[in-house]
Formats: C-alpha cells, sequence, structure tokens
C-alpha cells in the first residue's frame, strides 16, 4: 500500500454513545474539515491552497499532490521523504510545521503552516539587494533552522531563497523537504540520548552511496558534483550562496546553462563586488570552500562577527524582524 498512513495526525469530537453519555472520539482530519481558498503556489506534482479549518478557523495552507501524476512520474519516494522529514521537525518556528497528512480517491494533503509573506526570493527582487542587517537578521533565522534541521538528522539539499518563505511578521520559515535527505536517527545528534557516536561523524563528509539528486544549479556543492554525495556541510555551501546572494543582489556561481554553472563551482570560480561588506566577505569565504570538511561549522558560523549582536535561540524568533532595506 503506497499511501499507508503512518503516526496520522487526528483530533477529539464530542459525541454521544447509545446511552446518550458524551463521549470524545478520536478522529483523523480529513478533506471536508477545511474550506479551501485562494492559491499559493503551484508546482509540477502539487498545488499550494489557503485552507480553513472549518471547526477552530485557522488558516493552513495545503499542499495538494496528484497521486496519479505522482505514480506516473516516480515521485512516490519523494513524496514520502517529505512527509518523514517534516514529521522529525515539528517543534522550530523557522521551519513549516506539518500538522494533518490525509487523503482522498484522487489526492493527498499536506496540511503545512501558512507563510503569508511569500518567497524570500520575491522580497529580495523587489528589494535588489538587502543591507547588512536585513542579511544578518534573515541569515540567522535561516542558520538556527539549519542547525534545528541537522540536530534532527534531516539534510535539506535544495536551500535557496525561494524554499525560504516568511509569514505574517516576516520571519522566516523553510520548505519543500522533498528531497531531503534522512539520516539514521543514531547519527543526528539531537537529545544525545541515542548512545555513543556524538562525535557527530556526519558534520564532515559523510559516506553514502551516490544518489542521482541534484538540486538547484546555482547551489549545488561541489562534492554533489563531484563525488554525487551530499552531507550537512552542503547546506551550509548554500546558506553561503545565499548570503552572497542576499548582499550582491545575483548569486556567486551563475552562468547561461547549468553545465557551465557546475564548471565555476568546481573551480571556486566567483568575485565579490567592489564594496561588499568586508565582515561578510569573511564569513562567506569561509563558506564557499570546496573540502566539506574545511567549511565552518555551524558554531563557528553563529560566532562569526558578521552576526555579532545576535540572540541565537528563542530570543531570535521573539525579535521585531528589520524593515527591508
Ligand atoms: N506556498 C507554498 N507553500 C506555502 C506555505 N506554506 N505558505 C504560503 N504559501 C506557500
Amino acid at each position: 500500500e503506497e499511501w499507508k498512513e503512518r503516526g496520522a495526525a487526528v483530533a477529539t469530537r464530542q459525541e454521544v454513545d447509545q446511552n446518550g453519555r458524551p463521549v470524545s472520539k478520536i478522529v483523523k482530519k480529513g478533506v471536508n474539515d477545511f474550506h479551501f481558498g485562494r492559491t499559493l503556489g503551484e508546482g509540477s506534482y502539487s498545488t499550494v491552497l489557503a485552507a480553513t479549518d472549518r471547526q477552530i478557523h485557522r488558516e493552513y495552507a495545503v499542499k495538494v499532490l496528484d497521486k496519479r501524476h505522482i505514480i506516473k512520474e516516480k515521485k512516490v519516494k519523494y513524496v514520502n521523504i517529505e512527509k518523514d522529514a517534516l514529521n522529525r521537525l515539528t517543534e522550530h518556528p523557522g521551519i513549516v510545521r506539518l500538522y494533518y497528512t490525509f487523503q482522498d480517491e484522487r489526492s493527498l494533503y499536506f496540511v503545512l503552516d501558512l507563510a503569508n509573506g511569500g518567497e524570500l526570493l520575491g522580497h529580495l527582487k523587489k528589494m535588489g539587494t538587502f543591507d547588512e542587517e536585513c542579511t544578518r537578521f534573515y541569515g540567522a533565522q535561516m542558520l538556527d533552522s539549519i542547525a534545528y534541521m541537522h540536530s534532527k538528522g534531516i539534510i535539506h539539499r535544495d536551500l535557496k531563497p525561494e524554499n525560504v518563505l516568511l509569514d505574517e511578521q516576516m520571519h522566516t520559515k523553510i520548505t519543500d523537504f522533498g528531497t531531503a535527505k534522512i539520516l539514521d536517527i543514531r547519527s543526528a545528534g539531537g537529545t544525545g540520548t541515542d548512545g555513543p557516536g556524538s562525535g557527530d561523524p556526519m558534520d564532515g563528509a559523510e559516506q553514502e552511496r551516490a544518489v542521482s539528486f541534484v538540486g538547484t544549479a546555482e547551489y549545488v556543492s561541489p562534492e554533489l558534483l563531484t563525488d554525487k554525495n551530499a552531507c550537512k556541510a552542503s547546506d551550509l555551501w548554500a546558506f553561503g550562496c545565499i548570503l552572497y546572494q542576499l548582499l550582491a543582489g545575483r548569486p556567486p556561481f551563475k552562468a547561461s546553462n547549468e553545465y557551465q554553472t557546475f564548471q565555476k563551482i568546481v573551480a571556486l570560480d566567483y568575485r565579490f563586488p567592489d564594496n561588499f561588506p568586508a565582515v561578510a566577505k569573511d564569513l562567506i569565504e569561509r563558506l564557499l570552500v570546496l573540502d566539506p570538511s574545511k567549511r565552518l561549522p555551524i558554531e563557528h558560523i553563529k560566532a562569526h562577527s558578521f552576526f555579532e549582536g545576535i540572540q541565537w535561540g528563542k530570543g531570535l524568533w521573539k525579535q521585531k524582524a528589520p524593515r527591508l532595506r
């Protein structure tokens, strides 16, 4: 059974039994529990709609996936990866949370956090570039979210400004885990309750067999191109590309086609514009390093002077976002 539901999210409903006594029944949410509204986005395998829970009048983003199309295009594996990854990532404000999944004859439904502010890319295009303060704030929120997903054993593998959404408060929410890699939980390094191995051998170049997936050309790490192997540090390469892009207005590696973009990446062929902030340049140069084991680890990125003044942890998510400049 391809669409088996595991660990399904449930709600309770008050009913009466044969004797008229009130009983609390556990019921699964379904399509009819939501009122569907405007279209928020369309992908090749899914449509995202705004939808309101009829009981509690809360609005969500519901990703609707067409089962026939997914089977025909052999994407079943990726749908399951997205669901499994999101089910591990339910406790962080910087990641789009999955509340319920259900299905009908035709479609699968993922009920997600609504991020009303749209994609980070759209805001960047409108602004041209971000100033240092905005880049510091949005960069810090993204990095805090990456640290959380890595602690839960999830590598995103396709981080880019399109996959960073903004909510009403202009706080970031990372989305699109369809191409994530889910690590063995013992290697995840989350709570540290899984016994030995807390040195986290997965932080550097993890050994696993080649996979055919390649993310978006401009943000792909060199190790994916040369060894066909992504690790946690591959997300930090993409993070370095995004920081560069926020400040420069364009990604560091960009050519007229994918092949030439890949050639630039493996040759580390990029330059900073004149008047690029020196502290940001120093950080990005420590992220855009060909050898993934030599890339700055997350704790060192947080301590880098570019992020001076950032309050890491919960406080970061209580802060007012700076006005875009
Ligand atoms: N588009 C895709 N996913 C979305 C979400 N979670 N919220 C708003 N718009 C989206």
